[in-house]
């Protein structure tokens, strides 16, 4: 499928984009393990998070649909745990595009008594898996990787009873730390993992949310099994990783006004917003109280400006905004001077090689940027000129390509648009509204 768009003078108006990824991921998961039961509101009914949920049917337990929302999907959901229980799964697991979804429930299932396998689609496939591998071996899992690409997958694991670790992350991943989370919850004793950074930090607040046990120090972070998770209602905030398709195309067309409601505003993701606030960007936040699983949450106005220009993102942030560089990158093509990407050698594995990807669509609209091995260079001020774009089948290429549309002469016809559905079903009704 292709989705079209072109260049528009501003953009106007309200709009609320679906919920959290990361968050529906781990509220499946942990309602599904669960003792009880737990009803998820604005769940993202992605495919991603969809493939989470019905690996967790397959485990046993039981998920009912309580609501639909018209011409999106289902959105509330009643999930019955299995009490950490689960059921051997009768078929292989089908994790789809999701690296998040394999690498999560790898953890969980490394701790079940039980053979399962789980496989991908072919970005999935090609993905690194050793990374969680090593340290769900170092408590006692036996996982063999048997794709055609070393390391990947499917992944055959023969669960069982696993013990604490200490680990330390080799890299800044919050998949790789969820996962040895996950698998201590069946521990009998305490699981340490370090960080080299801070990374999100929502596995973290949802095990608190489901009462099990969890101590944040710093970039250490422990927890001690074996635990029962408590059953908890939760209404997931919007994905502020969707939100940013929005802040980029509001902040770049002079005029706009747009405000995002509900947006998740987790500390450990809101990179995106101080970065553009540093290009330039105006923005208001307010913010909504109680938190809501403790997840801070609130409405984003974005004001236009034809003032943007570049900044070098801080190594820091890295983590904390790494799925919003394609688009962060499109801001700063638009924008005046050089936007900066360095120490993100990360982007090279995810969907697809964002560092390979970005660059390439950029340039097929007439942007200068430079490639690193661990990131890139973007000379910003080019007036952009629309073209045919591939997606690579990579969801957050092709909604970044059809907002750098926006500010391009002509029309850009985006190939491939189907991956969008990876992570924002409803995005080709929300882009209509705008053209
Ligand atoms: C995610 C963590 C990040 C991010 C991904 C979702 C998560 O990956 O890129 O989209 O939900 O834990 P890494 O943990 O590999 O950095």
């Amino acid at each position: 499928m292709n989705l079209h768009s072109h260049f528009i003078s501003s953009l106007q108006g309200v709009l609320t984009v679906p919920g959290d990824k990361s968050i529906s991921h781990r509220a499946a998961i942990l309602g599904g393990l669960a003792q009880g039961v737990t009803e998820v509101d604005n769940f993202l009914c992605s495919e991603d998070c969809l493939n989470t949920l019905r690996a967790m049917e397959q485990l046993g337990a039981t998920v009912e649909v309580l609501e639909e929302r018209e011409g999106y999907g289902p959105v509330r959901f009643r999930i019955t745990g299995v009490a950490m229980k689960p059921a051997a799964p009768e078929r292989p697991i089908d994790c789809g595009n999701s690296g998040t979804g394999m690498r999560l429930l790898a953890g969980m299932l490394a701790a079940c008594p039980f053979d399962s396998e789980m496989f991908g689609d072919a970005s999935l496939s090609s993905r690194p898996m050793g990374r969680i591998m090593q340290p769900l071996e170092q408590m006692g899992a036996r996982i063999e990787a048997r794709g055609a690409k070393p390391g990947c997958a499917p992944l055959f694991i023969r669960g069982g009873r696993v013990h604490p670790i200490s680990y330390t992350l080799p890299m800044a991943s919050a998949q790789v730390k969820s996962a040895i989370l996950l698998a201590a919850m069946f521990a009998d004793g305490v699981t340490t993992v370090r960080q080299p950074a801070i990374t999100r930090d929502h596995t973290e607040r949802l095990f608190r949310h489901f009462s099990v046990p969890c101590t944040v120090d710093g970039l250490t972070v422990s927890t001690q099994g074996p635990a029962l998770p408590a059953a908890h209602d939760l209404t997931v905030p919007a994905d502020i990783s969707s939100a940013a398709f929005w802040m980029v195309a509001a902040a770049s067309r002079p005029g706009s006004r747009l405000t995002l409601r509900q947006v998740g505003l987790n500390k450990t993701r809101n990179a995106v917003i101080s970065a553009l606030k540093r290009m330039g960007a105006r923005m208001d936040i307010a913010t909504t109280s109680p938190e809501d699983a403790g997840e801070p949450y609130g409405d984003i106005t974005v004001y236009g400006s034809d003032s943007l220009h570049g900044t070098s993102l801080l190594p820091e942030e890295i983590p904390n905004l790494i799925d919003e560089i394609p688009i962060l990158a499109v801001a700063g093509a638009l924008g005046q001077g050089d936007f900066i990407v360095r120490n993100a050698r990360e982007l090279r594995v995810k969907e697809t090689d964002r560092i390979a990807t970005t660059a390439a669509n950029l340039r097929l609209m007439g942007a200068d940027v430079e490639e690193f091995d661990d990131g890139m260079v973007v000379h910003g001020g080019a007036t952009l000129k629309g073209a045919e774009l591939p997606s690579y089948g990579d969801h957050r290429i092709a909604m970044s390509f059809l907002v750098a549309g926006f500010s391009a002469q002509g029309d850009t016809v985006l190939a491939d648009a189907e991956c969008i559905n990876t992570s924002y079903p409803g995005f080709e009704r929300d882009l209509a509204q705008f053209l």
